[in-house]
This record gives structure tokens, C-alpha cells and sequence, in this order.
């Protein structure tokens, strides 16, 4: 049996992907923050699917939590075979209207740990001959959207420039970009969801079944869903401004400070 580690699994696009792998058969390793979640999310999945699902508690924020999941994916005797770096966050409000201390958080788990973790599994994969990592940025990697839209950027980037270079390795990388997905996002990060219309809105498990099929298919850039593929189409030939003005508006609605 095969072992999917995912960061962020207990809620949202981490716990679709934990629900879709373990259905699929795959052990799982589960890490986030709150530990008695992850307990409650390894019992349900075990019971419901048969699988071992292991409890990792760690704060991708900081050294020590970036560090335990490294040396997890590092191990020999329990190797992972698919990596999954999903944890992120949005921050309440736009720039300047977020202190400099939350705007470092979000580079440390949205790049620096997608890059440790990333290194850490892949070194190991390479060794195997296999394996493969799915980093989850987002469609505001392509539109100007402040920290949180520049951070995903790094992650396409740095994803697919990998992926290059472990090219005939047996290492497999894709960066993955949702558009709007109805989680716990918007409301952890205080944003209104008004101005979104429906029509932006997919669904966790469907995305994950897209991306999956997309990670077999061999791509290293995964945008799920026609609506999305056709928007970012736009967004390639729209001038820059018109972009970033739409951009800057669309759910950056936030409640009271
Ligand atoms: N929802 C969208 O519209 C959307 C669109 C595009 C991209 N994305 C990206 O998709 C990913 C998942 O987002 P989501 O919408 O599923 O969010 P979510 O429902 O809020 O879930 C976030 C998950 O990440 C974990 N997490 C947050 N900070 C963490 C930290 N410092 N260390 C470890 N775990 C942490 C949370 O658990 P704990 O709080 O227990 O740690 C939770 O399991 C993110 O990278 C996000 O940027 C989301």
C-alpha cells in the first residue's frame, strides 16, 4: 500500500484530498495544527476505508513544525510516495493593512515550506526511482492580488522549474491552481463572499478528481475546471491593469479589523 502525506488535511481542499486517497486505498499521513481534528479525521478514515492514517501536529509557520514534517517525508522506513502541500492561508485585508508579521507567515508556509517539504520528499523519491508532489497555489498566481497572489506565483514557478529539472528522475511534480473553492478560507481570513458570483464557485472533490487525473496525465500545471481554464486564457492576452483592477476587487471584501 502506498502512503499520500498532505499538510492542511482537516479542512477544505486537504480533507477532500485526504477523503479521495484514502477511498483510492493509500495510507495517509495527516499534519496540520489542531490536533484533535487530525485524531478525529484519522479515526473517521480509518474506520470508514480500512487505511492507517497517521497524526502529525505541526505549525508550518515555524521552524520546529517545518522541520517534523521534513524529517517524516525524510523516512526510510515508512517511505511517502505522494506529497501533497495544500496548507495556506489568506490574510484580512489588503496591503499595508497587514502587519509585516503576517505577511512573513504566509512566505514561511506558503513558500519556504512548500520548498523544505518539497526537497525533503523529492530527495527521497529520486533515491526510490518514484513518487510525486502536488503543491497547491492558486489562480491568483496569474492576477496581481498582493502577498497572497505573489507567494503562489513563487509556487507555479518554482513547481514547474522543478519539475523540469527532475525530469527522468521518476519524480513527478505539479503545481495546482484552484479558483474560488468554498472552504473555510474566506472565513478564516475574515473576507465577505458577496462579490463572488456562483458561477466562480467549484467544489473540493471534484477539483481533487480533476487534479489527480491531471498529475496522471503528467502535467506539471493543473487548472481544473473549463470556467478557469477559460478565464486564465483571458488573462493572458487582457492588459495588465484591467487584471489587476478586477483583481484587487473580486472576495477582498473583509469584515471590521
Ligand atoms: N478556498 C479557495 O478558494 C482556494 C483557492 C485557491 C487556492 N487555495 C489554496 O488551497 C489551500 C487549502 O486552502 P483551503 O481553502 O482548503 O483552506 P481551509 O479550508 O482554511 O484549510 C486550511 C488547512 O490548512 C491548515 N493550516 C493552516 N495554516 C497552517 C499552518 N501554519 N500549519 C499547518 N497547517 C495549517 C488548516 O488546519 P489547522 O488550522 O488545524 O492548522 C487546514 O487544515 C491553500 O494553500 C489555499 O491558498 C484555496
Amino acid at each position: 500500500m502506498t502512503t499520500a502525506l498532505i499538510t492542511g488535511s482537516t479542512a477544505g481542499i486537504g480533507a477532500a484530498f485526504a477523503r479521495r486517497l484514502a477511498a483510492d486505498g493509500r495510507n495517509l499521513v495527516l499534519v496540520a495544527r489542531d490536533t484533535k481534528r487530525l485524531r478525529e479525521q484519522a479515526t473517521e478514515l480509518h474506520d470508514r476505508h480500512g487505511i492507517e492514517a497517521e497524526v502529525l501536529t505541526a505549525d508550518l509557520a515555524t521552524e520546529d513544525g517545518i522541520e517534523a514534517v521534513a524529517r517524516r517525508l525524510k523516512d526510510p522506513r515508512s517511505p511517502v510516495d505522494l506529497l501533497v502541500n495544500n496548507a495556506g492561508f489568506g490574510n484580512k485585508g489588503r496591503y499595508l493593512d497587514v502587519s509585516m508579521a503576517d505577511e512573513l507567515t504566509m512566505l514561511k508556509v506558503h513558500c519556504e515550506a512548500v520548498l523544505r517539504l518539497t526537497s525533503a520528499a523529492a530527495e527521497a523519491m529520486r533515491e526510490r526511482g518514484r513518487g510525486a508532489v502536488i503543491n497547491v497555489a492558486s489562480v491568483a498566481a496569474f492576477v496581481p492580488r498582493g502577498t497572497y497572489g505573489a507567494s503562489k506565483a513563487w509556487v507555479v514557478q518554482f513547481t514547474q522549474g522543478a519539475a523540469k529539472d527532475l525530469a527522468g528522475s521518476g519524480v513527478r511534480l505539479m503545481a495546482l491552481c484552484p479558483g474560488f473553492v468554498r472552504t473555510e478560507f474566506h472565513q478564516r481570513a475574515g473576507m465577505s463572499t458577496d462579490s463572488i458570483p456562483k458561477w466562480m464557485w467549484l467544489d473540493a472533490d471534484k477539483l481533487v478528481t480533476a487534479a489527480l487525473a491531471d498529475l496522471s496525465r503528467g502535467k506539471t500545471l493543473s487548472v481544473p475546471d473549463p470556467r478557469y481554464k477559460a478565464l486564465m486564457g483571458l488573462v493572458k492576452v487582457a492588459p495588465r491593469s484591467l487584471v489587476g483592477g478586477i483583481s484587487s476587487k473580486t472576495g477582498r471584501k473583509y469584515g471590521p479589523q
